[in-house]
C-alpha cells in the first residue's frame, strides 16, 4: 500500500487532533480536519491555531499554506479516518462513568463516506470494548466492517512537547483483527520514529488506561505518605529522598493532589468496568482527590491560629509551569477554603488574568499575607530571589520546595 497517496479525515481538531493532522500534512497527507467548533474550523484556515502548544503554529501555517490541510464543519470523505473526540465522564452519576458519546457520534458521521479497504482508527483515551463499539456503530450504519480495517492507538504525548512526542514517542496498534493491527502499524510507520508495537483492540485500550493508573495509584502512596509523615513529625520529601536510594525503590513526589484531564480521569474508566475487582485503582483515586481537603484542613488551622481569615495560595495550574487548571487540587483547595469564609488571593504566574479568582503577583503576596500556602511548585516560586523570603515567612509547603 503507499500511503501518502491516501487521504487523511481527522475527526476532532483539539489538542491531540490538531497537532496530528498537521503532523501528517507535514510528511505529504492530505489531510481534511473536521470540527464541530466553528470557531476552530475558521482559525486553523487562517492558518492560525486556536490552542497553545509550541511549534503548531508553524506546522498549521505551511501546512494550510500549502494546501495539504484544511479544516470543515462537516466529515469530508477520505481513505483513513482518525478520530481524536473528547472522553469525559459523567459527572451525573454516583460513580464517574467514561461518556464515550462523542466517540459514537464521530462514528456514527463517518459512516456514510466510509468504504471498503478503508481505515478507521480512534485515538481518544476510552474503556475496553470501545473499538469494537465503533466498529458496531458503523456495522449499524452500512457499512460492510469485513472490508475495512478498525484499530485503536491510544495517545501518550505531553502537551508542551506534544510536535516531537507525536514523532519519537512508542505507540501501542490494537486492530479489530490481526489484519487491522498489521495494516494501521504500517500507517503509523510512515510517521512514527518510536517504536510501533501490535497488539489487539481491548489489550490497547487497557493499556492506555493502565498507564495512566499507575501513576495514580504510586501518587496516592506518595500522598498517602505526605499525611502519615505529617503526624509523625517527618519531613516526607527528605524521607522519600532516602528511601529511593535503596536499588529498587523509586517512589514518587506527594503534592496538593492530583489534576488534568488524564490521569485524574483515566482510572475511573477502570473502576467503572469492574468496581468490585479494582480496589487499588479506586482507592488510589479517592486518596488522591482527597488530598486537597487534607491541604485545606491544614491551611485553615495556621488561618485560624492567627485569628485571620486572609490566605494567599501560590499556584493555581494542575502541575508546574504550565496555565492549564482543568481539575486542578489547587483550585479545588482555593474554591473550598472561599466556600469556608476566607479572603483567598492568588498567585499563578502563568496566568494574566482571571475573572474569578482574585490574582497578585509573588512580590505582594509575600509583603501582605501572613498565611501563605505554597500549592504548585512553579518555577517562579523557587528562584534565589523568592525562595529564601518564603520560607522565612513561614510558608505552608504542600510541594516540599524547602526540603533540602
Ligand atoms: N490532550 C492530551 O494531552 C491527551 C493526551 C492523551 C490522550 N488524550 C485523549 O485524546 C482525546 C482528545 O483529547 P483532546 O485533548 O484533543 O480534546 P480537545 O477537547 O482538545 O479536542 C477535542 C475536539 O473534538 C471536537 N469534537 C467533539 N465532538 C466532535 C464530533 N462529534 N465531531 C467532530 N469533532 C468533535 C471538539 O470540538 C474539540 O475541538 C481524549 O480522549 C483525551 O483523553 C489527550
Amino acid at each position: 500500500m503507499v500511503y501518502r497517496k491516501k487521504s487523511v479525515s481527522v475527526i476532532g481538531l483539539g489538542y491531540i487532533g490538531l497537532p496530528t493532522a498537521a503532523l501528517l500534512a507535514s510528511k505529504g497527507y492530505m489531510v481534511k480536519g473536521m470540527d464541530i467548533n466553528e470557531h476552530a474550523v475558521e482559525t486553523i484556515n487562517k492558518g492560525e491555531i486556536h490552542i497553545l502548544e509550541p511549534d503548531l503554529d508553524a506546522y498549521v501555517r505551511s501546512a494550510v499554506a500549502n494546501g495539504k490541510l484544511k479544516a470543515y464543519s462537516e466529515v469530508q470523505a477520505g481513505d483513513i479516518y482518525i478520530i481524536c473526540v473528547p472522553t469525559p465522564f459523567h459527572i451525573d452519576s454516583e460513580l464517574p462513568k467514561p461518556n464515550v458519546d462523542y466517540v459514537s457520534e464521530a462514528a456514527e458521521s463517518i459512516s456514510p463516506h466510509v468504504k471498503g479497504g478503508d481505515i478507521v482508527i480512534l485515538e481518544s483515551t476510552s474503556p475496553v470494548g470501545t473499538t469494537e463499539m465503533v466498529r458496531d456503530v458503523l456495522q449499524k450504519n452500512g457499512v460492510d466492517t469485513s472490508a475495512i480495517f478498525v484499530a485503536y492507538c491510544p495517545e501518550r504525548v505531553l502537551p508542551g512537547k506534544i510536535m516531537s512526542e507525536l514523532v519519537d514517542n512508542a505507540r501501542v496498534i490494537g486492530g479489530i483483527n490481526s489484519q487491522s493491527t498489521e495494516i494501521v502499524a504500517a500507517f503509523y510507520r510512515t510517521f512514527v520514529n518510536g517504536e510501533i508495537l501490535e497488539t489487539e483492540a481491548k489489550t490497547a485500550e487497557m493499556c492506555k488506561l493502565t498507564e495512566n493508573s499507575f501513576r495514580d495509584v504510586n501518587i496516592a502512596f506518595a500522598n498517602e505518605l505526605s499525611v502519615l509523615c505529617d503526624s509523625n513529625g517527618v519531613d516526607v520529601w527528605e524521607l522519600i529522598k532516602l528511601a529511593n536510594h535503596h536499588p529498587r525503590v523509586n517512589i514518587l513526589q506527594p503534592g496538593t493532589g492530583v489534576g488534568g484531564h488524564c490521569i485524574a480521569v483515566d482510572p475511573w474508566f477502570i473502576v467503572s468496568q469492574d468496581l468490585e475487582n479494582s480496589r487499588i485503582i479506586k482507592t488510589a483515586r479517592e486518596i488522591n482527590d482527597s488530598k486537597p481537603d487534607w491541604v485545606v484542613d491544614k491551611i485553615k488551622a495556621t488561618a485560624d491560629s492567627m485569628s485571620t481569615k486572609k490566605v494567599v495560595c501560590l499556584g493555581l495550574a494542575f502541575k508546574p509551569d504550565i496555565d492549564d487548571l482543568r481539575e486542578s487540587p489547587a483550585v479545588r483547595v482555593v474554591e473550598s477554603l472561599v466556600e469556608q469564609g476566607y479572603d483567598v488571593s492568588c498567585v499563578e504566574p502563568n496566568i494574566n488574568e482571571h475573572k474569578k479568582y482574585n490574582l497578585i503577583d509573588i512580590k505582594k503576596a509575600i509583603a501582605q499575607f501572613d498565611v501563605i500556602a505554597l500549592l504548585v511548585k512553579h518555577k517562579e516560586f523557587t528562584s534565589n530571589m523568592i525562595l529564601p523570603e518564603l520560607e522565612s515567612k513561614g510558608t505552608l509547603d504542600f510541594c516540599g520546595t524547602f526540603s533540602k
